[in-house]
């Protein structure tokens, strides 16, 4: 689903219009490849097609990194993920209307690029705090523009735009899901389950459940649980399929020196479970 040809488009007209100056919170404008306000600030648009809108520095170790992000590309390029991506495009298609898909760490735009398919009247903006990724994501569909900002901060979105929100194993800020939902509008949440990936043991990190239940209550100050998809396979993972994601993960990060040598010496294919649990919610208020 890549359109490579379009690597030098500007923003979509509807992202521009979407996003918010990152430094005074006013509309922005885009000019000559430069996202600029009223009060002046202004954000170039890279060759590759993403805005940075970041001003602060990001804690090291945040954005995924170039190998990483290489072995995403590689990884989902397989398909093995593709069933989640159909999940996620089936809820865009019947949900996403002709408006706005924010995917909230979208990472190269795979699921957002399924999304938008789907929903041929939608448009989509990525966000990241990893430029190597979104150099992906904003030629992961035409109608998609990607911009660079930590989710964690206030996000430069205006309020009330998204028809959709998504969030595949990326950081949940529930308050600016909530703020940028417009009234009706989905959020879609994707993680992976307890038993993802259990066939390879110590080579991938534990889901940290606790975290995962602090942030279960976050999301329920804002928004109500309508429905839970679970999406779970087993698939038959070649020793570079488990290199890849293995690499792919922060695990890559914390790999001993053992692991990593059982990671390299893998001779034979693996039958691996995927399993991830895709949750829809709505705004408790709107
Ligand atoms: C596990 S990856 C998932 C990417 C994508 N959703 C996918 O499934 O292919 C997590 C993503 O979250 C991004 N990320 C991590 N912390 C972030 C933050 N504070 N703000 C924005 N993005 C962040 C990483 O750069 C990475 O692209
Ligand atoms: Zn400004």
């Amino acid at each position: 689903m890549t359109h490579p040809g379009q690597a030098n488009d500007p923003l979509p007209p509807r992202v521009v219009d979407a996003l918010r100056c990152s430094v005074c919170g006013t509309p922005v404008g885009l000019a000559d490849r430069t996202l600029r306000c009223a009060e002046r600030h202004s954000f170039d648009v890279a060759k590759q097609g993403y805005v940075n809108l970041l001003h602060a520095r990001i804690p090291a170790g945040t954005a995924d990194t170039a190998p990483m992000v290489a072995a995403r590309v590689a990884f989902l390029e397989s398909g093995v993920y593709q069933p989640l991506a159909e999940v996620l495009a089936r809820l865009a298609a019947t949900h996403a209307g002709d408006g706005l898909i924010v995917d909230a760490g979208a990472g190269t735009g795979y699921y957002l690029a399924h999304a938008l398919e789907a929903a041929p009247k939608a448009a989509g903006l990525a966000l990241d705090v990893s430029a190597i990724a979104l150099r992906r994501a904003a030629r992961a569909h035409e109608r998609a523009g990607a911009a660079v900002w930590n989710l964690w901060e206030p996000w430069p979105v205006a309020d009330d735009v998204a028809s959709m929100v998504l969030n595949v194993f990326a950081p949940r800020n529930a308050a600016q899901f909530h703020r940028v939902l417009a009234p009706g509008g989905l959020l879609v949440v994707a993680t992976p389950t307890a038993g993802h990936l259990r066939e390879l043991g110590d080579l991938v990190l534990d889901v940290d459940e606790r975290k995962d239940e602090r942030l279960e209550r976050t999301l329920r100050e804002y928004f109500t649980r309508t429905s839970r998809i679970e999406v779970t396979n087993r698939v038959e993972f070649s020793p570079e399929l488990i290199r890849e994601v293995v690499d792919m993960g922060p695990t890559a990060h914390h790999l001993t020196d053992d692991r990593r040598a059982r990671l390299e010496a893998l001779a034979s294919p693996v039958d691996v479970t995927t399993s991830f649990a895709v949750s829809v919610y709505r705004a408790v208020t709107e």
